[in-house]
């Protein structure tokens, strides 16, 4: 008998029909919103669940559904998964790496370009008819050619964000968790390494790159807005949460910093309506990763390590190979 799973939400069809031949499947491809004790009702005795960075895969969940083997994210961010629960529980976990940075770094900087040169605000104007109140100071906005890019969070999109600057003779400076190897740095265009305070307080503009945990809970919050430069513009293309949305709508709305460009909010998709009353934000809906061939090579990496992981392999991108070991 084959595997059961569940697919979570709508997905290439294609996908769903390589899965069916491997898996007896449960797909949602009208794309339902299932509640949640009906989403647990739907998971109860399938093995394996292909699910996107929207579904809240708790600790009770996997509790209630004693039959799951593996647990296939559409995505590399994973704090949406109990993964601790799911390795007390045996079942294995796998992300979307790798497949995603260069698009996902392309996203950033259409935000930082979109927020420094006020695109979406006056683009907004354009459509309302306004273009006849033009003026030599009509949405003057912040240069990006030669300024100083602040990138926190040095992964694999970190450092392919900071390749990107060198076209525009950026200097690039960096903080992360741990300084990477030389090589590293020169290959992101020289990036220099320092204290999240001096980066905040030097960058002209700051990109955030960080995974989501309690470690980087706020990590952008009152304090660090505070030593923003007044002209900078902030993007978040990482995870709400990340950032304290409120105090940051406080500075945009003060003008502490010059704009931001969101792609992430704390509580999406029902994030804080302030945001919408401020016309130096620009405001996207998760969608960094979100070009045709990288989607598809997301939805084949989660389909990749569902099918290894229920046919006795190790998936490629398993996050608690600790399950292997488990007697
Ligand atoms: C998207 O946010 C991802 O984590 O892949
Ligand atoms: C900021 O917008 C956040 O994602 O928390």
């Amino acid at each position: 008998m084959k595997p059961a799973i569940l697919v979570a939400r709508a997905i290439f069809p294609e996908v769903v029909t390589r899965l069916s031949s491997h898996f007896d499947i449960e797909a949602n491809q009208d794309d339902q919103a299932w509640p949640a004790d009906e989403f647990g009702r739907r998971l109860q005795g399938k093995q394996g669940l292909f699910c996107s960075a929207n579904e809240r895969i708790s600790a009770d969940l996997i509790v209630a559904c004693p039959q799951l083997k593996v647990i296939a994210n559409m995505a590399v961010g994973f704090n949406n998964i109990d993964v601790d629960a799911a390795t007390r529980a045996g079942i294995m976990v796998t992300n979307t790496p790798d497949v995603l940075n260069e698009t996902t770094a392309d996203f950033a900087w259409a935000l930082l370009m979109a927020a420094a040169r006020r695109v979406g605000e006056s683009e907004r104007w354009l459509r309302a008819g306004q273009w006849e109140r033009w003026r030599y100071d009509t949405f003057l906005g912040a240069d990006l050619h030669g300024a100083t890019l602040g990138i926190l969070g040095m992964g694999r999109i970190g450092q392919a964000i900071a390749r990107r600057s060198r076209g525009f003779d950026m200097q690039v400076l960096y903080h992360n968790r741990t300084r990477l190897p030389v090589d590293l740095e020169a290959g992101a265009n020289g990036a220099q390494y320092v204290e999240k305070d001096e980066l905040l307080r030097r960058a002209d503009h700051l990109v955030l790159v960080l995974p989501y945990s309690a470690a980087t809970h706020h990590a952008i919050g009152a304090a660090e807005l505070a030593l923003m430069k007044p002209t900078a513009v902030l993007v978040n293309i990482a995870r709400g949460g990340i950032v304290d949305d409120v105090s940051l709508i406080a500075a945009l709305r003060e003008r502490r910093i010059a704009a931001a460009g969101l792609d992430v909010f704390e509580n999406e998709p029902a994030f804080n309506p302030d945001f919408l009353t401020l016309d130096n934000a620009v405001l996207t809906p998760h969608i960094g990763s979100a070009s045709v061939p990288t989607r598809l090579a997301m939805a084949a990496c989660a389909a990749d390590n569902l099918i290894a992981g229920l046919s006795g392999q190790r998936p490629p991108n398993l996050l608690n190979p600790q399950v292997l070991s488990l007697p």
